[in-house]
């Protein structure tokens, strides 16, 4: 059976982009029997959504807006995912804090890209606030998601330099540049090791 792969999306979705290009040239179908299955925004205005359908990926939208409570959000979203039988959900740049009850439907086979070198910096602001202690190096983390919020088991990290001078948007870039080369990997390391979906 194909272990399909659903990705998660809020904006850019550069993250998103660098694992369809790696599943790709990568040949995951070939090697892992695995492909991405599908992309799905929270928002309908996310530029990641037009790169996913130029590539004949389904996309989807969910509005979170649409729904009174985390709870129900988190109902439909889920109803969404399973129609593409997920052997892995990707978070990539997925701006919603997600209920226990989709962490839990999810177990082990729900990862997360945060950029800061966790478990420093969870939640917002990782680059300002990284910059604001001092650090000199900073990174970002791929990680199983958990009921607590940033804080799952770590699966993969890279570090950059904080560079004097640096802007919360300067040291962004220089991770960003970095998670695209993270993300693919830990995703490929979990479909060599993840058993037949
Ligand atoms: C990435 O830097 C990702 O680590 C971050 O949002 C950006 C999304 O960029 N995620 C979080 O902050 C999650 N808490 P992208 O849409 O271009 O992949």
């Amino acid at each position: 059976m194909t272990k399909n792969i659903v990705i998660l999306i809020s904006g850019g979705g550069s993250n998103m982009a660098a694992i369809v290009n790696e599943a790709n040239s990568g040949r995951w179908a070939e090697r892992f029997g695995a492909r991405v299955a599908a992309v799905i925004s929270n928002k309908e205005e996310a530029e990641g959504l037009a790169f996913a359908r130029e590539r004949g990926i389904a996309t989807e939208v969910v509005k979170h807006r649409d729904f009174a409570s985390r709870e129900a959000f988190d109902a439909a979203l889920s109803e969404v995912i399973d129609r593409h039988q997920p052997a892995l959900v990707v978070l990539a740049g997925f701006m919603r804090i997600l209920t226990a009850g989709f962490v839990a439907h999810y177990a082990g086979r729900l990862i997360n890209i945060h950029p800061s070198l966790l478990p420093a910096f969870p939640g917002l602001d990782t680059h300002q606030r990284a910059i604001d202690a001092g650090c000199k190096v900073a990174g970002a983390t791929v990680h199983q998601v958990t009921a607590d919020l940033d804080l799952g088991p770590i699966l993969a990290q890279a570090a950059v330099p904080v560079m004097p001078g640096d802007t919360p948007q300067s040291l962004a870039a220089r991770v960003l540049t970095q998670e695209h080369v993270l993300y693919p990997r830990a995703v490929e390391a979990f479909l060599a090791t993840s058993v037949t979906a």
